[in-house]
């Protein structure tokens, strides 16, 4: 190819920065407006793998191409990838006054939650139309380097389709969700610390039937919780140091609300999709605290999700403030450490009545009585006690909007002027949502009537229309934000 002049490629690379910079941004419809309205878009027609996939490889006109692009952006979306292009060395060729004809080389890196990787590298030939620096695509054909490659052994239809393991994967997650819960039921991790054993022994012990033992120990093993040696089964660090009743770190009441009470809701996730309503109608905390096993089983699990947010909220420019109210605090656990990090503070929990035992005893457990005040209440129905500081932990993704505007609004009335309200919620991210956010979300949509994970901007308006003056946002926790919002002095 010839080239003329180093303007026109500086023309053509801004060209293509704003084209592929508008789909990187999902922008699909904009970029599909810098194709030609009878545009052409080839991809890899050569590729076994999109003919044993019956796929077409030609995009026809603008509409089509817009079509195609918009379902790129929303697979990206799905698997909460973030995808950028990178435009390699380009030669082009001016043919006549209004047409271009470019070759570049073309990296796709998609970052998710594994990191960046290198989805695809490829070559692509364009026809452009028009005047200099108002282009249009008119013919654009990619080729994937894959496509290009020699061919290994095999038919090139079978070494190019993906196998099936990533779906086996995902569909027998539930199963080895539940040989964890049965070896918890049974004791197994229990009967282990006391020393190693064998199937045998184990299935003797317990009364349980040795051949089915022999295949839990063996799944337990592969999932990595027992490693095993002459002397039998034994824990493995995971499992001596999570799953033995009575250790500090025991998960066991964790593990306990989620087989007992939300993968049961679980169950209902399609109706629940279908609906929009929660599985059980009506307020979750109704009965929640009736039974000592599933309030103490619901409260150790908050305190697994809130105890490594309570280390970074406790860093919190807490001495202009004299004075917070953790409200819906559960048993005190985050207010405690921010008491303990500032024992000047006047640290309270506003919560049901129902929690004020256990409340009482987690206190006592950690050396802190009297550092923290509890007061009991509905927050519909009561007054938030007033304080410098307003906490809401996991709290708002509880209720539906209108519930959390109400909750708000007292809030900024219980509030000092210059004080703060402090929201933190696995909230959502728009444009790359990620897994466990997700799956917080659908936990409250079939668990909490009306409740979700939302995003930052959302809370944002409420928090303007409830009377704040500046909000700030930032990450807390793996997978948190921590928003902050003043009232004006
Ligand atoms: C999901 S838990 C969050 C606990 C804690 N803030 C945390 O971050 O782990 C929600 C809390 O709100 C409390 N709660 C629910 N309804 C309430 C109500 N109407 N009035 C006061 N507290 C309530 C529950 O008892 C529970 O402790």
């Amino acid at each position: 190819m010839t080239t003329t002049g180093p303007e026109l490629g500086l023309l053509l690379r801004e060209f293509y920065t704003r084209q592929y910079g508008l789909i990187d941004r999902g922008a699909a419809e904009e970029c599909a407006a810098t194709f030609a309205a009878d545009a052409t878009l080839v991809r890899n027609a050569g590729s076994a793998r999109m003919r044993a996939a019956g796929a077409s490889p030609v995009h026809r006109g603008r509409a089509g191409i817009a079509r195609a692009l918009a379902r790129t952006v929303r697979r990206r979306a799905d698997a909460g990838v973030v995808r950028r292009h990178f435009v390699g060395p380009l030669t082009y060729e001016r043919t006549d006054a209004d047409t271009v004809r470019t070759r570049y080389y073309l990296l796709v890196v998609d970052t998710g939650a594994d990191g960046p990787g290198l989805r695809s590298s490829c070559v692509v030939r364009d026809v452009l139309t028009g005047s200099d620096g108002r282009w249009l695509t008119r013919h654009r054909t990619i080729d994937h380097d894959e496509t290009a490659a020699p061919a290994t052994k095999g038919s090139p239809a079978m070494t190019s389709s993906p196998g099936p393991e990533a779906v086996l994967r995902i569909a027998s997650g539930v199963r080895q969700a539940q040989v964890l819960f049965t070896a918890l039921e049974l004791g197994v991790f229990d009967a282990l610390a006391e020393g190693p054993l064998s199937a045998a022994e184990l299935a003797d012990r317990h009364g349980l039937h040795p051949r089915a033992v022999r295949d839990l120990l063996a799944a337990l093993h592969a999932l990595g919780l027992l490693e095993r040696d002459f002397d039998g089964y034994r824990l493995a660090p995971a499992a001596d140091t999570y799953l033995v009743r009575g250790r500090p770190a025991h998960l066991g009441g964790f593990l306990a609300f989620l087989d007992g009470v939300l993968h049961p809701a679980w169950r209902g996730l399609t109706e629940s999709v279908r609906t929009g309503q929660a599985v059980r109608a009506g307020d979750p905390y109704d009965g929640l605290y009736d039974s000592a096993a599933d309030r103490d089983g619901f409260l150790d699990a908050m305190d697994v999700l809130n105890s490594p947010l309570a280390a970074q909220l406790a860093e919190y420019d807490w001495h202009r403030y004299r004075s917070f109210v953790d409200v819906g605090g559960a048993r005190g656990n985050l207010a405690a450490q921010i008491a303990k990090a500032h024992p000047g503070l006047d640290a309270r929990v506003f919560d049901l009545p129902g929690l004020r035992p256990a409340f009482d005893r987690h206190m006592a457990a950690l050396g802190l009585t009297g550092a923290v005040s509890f007061t009991a209440g509905d927050f519909f129905a009561d007054p938030l006690p007033a304080a410098d500081v307003v906490i809401f932990g996991h709290v708002l993704h509880n209720w539906p909007e209108e519930r959390r505007d109400v909750l708000l609004a007292k809030a900024y009335e219980a509030v000092s002027p210059g004080g703060s309200v402090l929201v933190y919620d696995p909230m959502i991210d728009e444009h790359r949502p990620q897994l466990p956010n997700v799956l917080a979300s659908l936990n409250m949509l079939v668990w909490s009537e009306g409740g979700s994970e939302y995003p930052v901007g959302d809370l944002r308006a409420r928090l303007f229309a409830a009377g704040f003056a500046t909000v700030t946002a930032s990450r807390i926790g793996a997978t948190g934000t921590l928003v902050a919002a003043r009232k004006a002095a």
